[in-house]
């Protein structure tokens, strides 16, 4: 009875001298680790994740180890481990496969107590909470480093589907008005932002922007007034997904409107009909009327093909 209570007593002793010796570890190491750093950097940037020892000592023959924390979605992950001059890059396996290749050491500044690593070309991924740890010293010590990749805007439609590829651009007629250039942007989900642009970059809004929607098809015309190469951007915010194309306006096309070219864009319906399907498809008929007084008439007239239309016109009269 006696004996086995004191047993009891010992064990409890016991267990609170061990829950003490792990408190006093986990507050102490914590500590040692210096305050916990957040490192933020743009989307296929470097990404500098620092840690070093306080007392600046040699640490070219210690062990230290870098872990990706577990994140929500899976387990821990090895991203960089030295011990005494051999590691991931240079012959020792383990490293996650994520990492492998894109984390580097800075072996100069190891004699400073320095064992802060690289990671090349970040991905959103990459993103998280890395402990640094070097589990040999004699008060075991653990830096916590945060790391935020953050999205940018590129051309993300070869990895991403609904992401809209690259727009295509054409000049879809001449008026008196000016020219009439059309983006169509294809397959673009969820709802791309288009716009015009200046070759400066400076937004073009249209007055009266022709947007129109079939099934995530989208066309935006803008008419320009003087020679000048204008840029279609598509921007998709919630993916960061963004691609352009460029289209040039010669000045020959301004030239004509001095001579009173009259030359008219259209919409023309036209039926397909197929087997069980009537579709209807759409073609662009220009017709082309030159009246001009000084004799450059004869251009449009003996030679429509000259008009430097990007177009290949459904129909091309001149009357
Ligand atoms: C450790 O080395 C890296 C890479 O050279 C450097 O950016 C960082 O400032 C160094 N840290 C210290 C505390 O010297
Ligand atoms: C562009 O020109 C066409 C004539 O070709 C005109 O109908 C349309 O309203 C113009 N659009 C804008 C936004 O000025
Ligand atoms: C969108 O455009 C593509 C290419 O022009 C075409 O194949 C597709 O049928 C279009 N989708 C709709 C719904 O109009």
């Amino acid at each position: 009875m006696l004996v086995s209570r004191l047993q009891g007593t010992a064990l409890e002793l016991l267990s609170v001298c061990f829950c003490l010796l792990t408190l006093t570890a986990i507050v102490f190491g914590h500590e040692q680790g210096s305050g916990d750093v957040t490192v933020v950097v743009k989307e296929d940037s470097d990404a500098v994740l620092p840690c070093s020892l306080s007392t600046k000592e040699n640490i070219e023959s210690y062990v230290f180890d870098w872990i990706k924390v577990a994140q929500k979605d899976g387990k821990k992950k090895e991203v960089f481990f030295y011990d005494a001059g051999i590691h991931y890059n240079n012959g020792r396996s383990g490293q996650s496969e994520e990492f492998k290749g894109r984390v580097f050491h800075f072996p100069v500044e190891l004699q400073y107590g320095n064992a802060s690593i690289i990671i090349r070309k970040t991905k959103v991924t990459d993103s998280g909470d890395y402990t640094c740890v070097f589990p040999r010293l004699q008060t075991r010590q653990t830096f916590h480093i945060k790391l935020v990749v953050e999205l940018i805007f590129k051309d993300r439609s070869r990895d991403i589907s609904g992401a809209a590829p690259k727009p295509v651009l054409t000049i879809v007629a001449v008026t008196n008005f000016g020219v009439q250039l059309q983006c169509d942007v294809r397959d673009a989900s969820p709802e791309p932002k288009v716009e015009w642009q200046d070759s400066d970059a400076n937004s073009l809004p249209a007055e009266n922007p022709q947007f129109t929607e079939r099934g995530g098809n989208y066309s935006v015309t803008l008419n320009v007034t003087k020679a000048g190469c204008f840029h279609c951007v598509v921007k998709q915010e919630e993916i960061r997904h963004m691609s352009e194309a460029e289209i040039c306006v010669s000045e020959k096309l301004f030239e004509g409107m001095s001579c009173k070219v009259n030359v008219t864009g259209g919409l023309v319906g036209g039926m397909i009909l197929g087997a069980l399907t009537v579709a209807i498809a759409y073609g662009f008929a220009l017709w082309i009327k030159t009246r001009c007084s000084n004799g450059a008439g004869k251009q449009s007239e003996e030679n429509p093909s000259e008009v430097p239309l990007n177009l290949q016109p459904t129909a091309l009269q001149s009357s």
